[in-house]
């Protein structure tokens, strides 16, 4: 685990370059983001930010005065999602360094009440971030904990594609190990079992899952 933290933290600066931009996982983000259904001025988590891939999406529906708390355990990846929340202009971006699996909720509703947010945010998100936590469910607890009944929580990831194209399902295995993601974790089942109003969506063969339901109370 702590060599995969140091992987994210030296490849940061060449992270939207390497991996994540490929339109194959994209796809996944804005499918995610489009299912959270925001409204203009909403406050949404994203836990395991990383360079901030997210942010585009995110404040294309709620707008300048919504705000995004972006969560990550890389000093550097975080740095990077500072840079493009600079050169973009966009405004209400709180980030927070912090380990998902083992930080206190308490601690990071101070941190962002502290930063001019609300305790609790309308809806929120996780990006290929799950399956490289562990365990996952810390994560996924973390983000109920920092949502309001009645928010959207959608998380989105991957598994084994179903695809018959020769050699798909290997590269898939690679491109997951390589980035320490946990191909078999299948964080999305914790939407199904926790959350109501669940939709399900999938792309790339399979490959990305996408899950989102409305939080209850929790
Ligand atoms: C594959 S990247 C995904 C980043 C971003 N969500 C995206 O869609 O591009 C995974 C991110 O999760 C972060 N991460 C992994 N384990 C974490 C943990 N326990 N707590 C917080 N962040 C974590 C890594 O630092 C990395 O930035």
């Amino acid at each position: 685990m702590i060599l995969i933290a140091e992987k994210y933290s030296s490849f940061a600066p060449l992270y939207d370059l390497m991996s994540a931009e490929i339109p194959i996982y994209r796809a996944g983000r804005k499918l995610g983001v489009q299912s959270l259904d925001l409204r203009a001025g909403a406050q949404v988590i994203d836990v395991g930010c990383g360079t901030g891939l997210n942010f585009r999406h995110l404040k294309e529906r709620i707008g300048l005065a919504g705000t995004i708390v972006g969560i990550d355990r890389s000093a550097e990846m975080l740095a990077q999602a500072r840079r493009k929340a600079t050169r973009h202009g966009w405004t209400n971006i709180i980030l927070i360094q912090a380990d998902a699996t083992t930080t206190p909720s308490e601690s990071i509703i101070e941190s962002i009440t502290s930063q001019g947010g609300r305790p609790l945010s309308d809806a929120a998100l996780a990006t290929y971030a799950l399956s490289l936590m562990n365990p996952w469910e810390a994560g996924w607890n973390m983000m109920r904990k920092l949502t309001a009944p009645g928010g959207r929580l959608c998380i989105v990831d991957m598994q084994e594609p179903t695809s018959r194209i020769p050699g798909t399902r290997a590269l898939a295995r690679l491109a997951c190990s390589l980035g320490g993601a946990d191909i078999t974790a299948h964080p999305w089942k914790a939407v199904e079992a926790d959350c109501v109003d669940v939709t399900d969506g999938t792309a790339r063969a399979g490959h990305l899952q996408i899950r989102t339901g409305r939080q209850t109370a929790t």
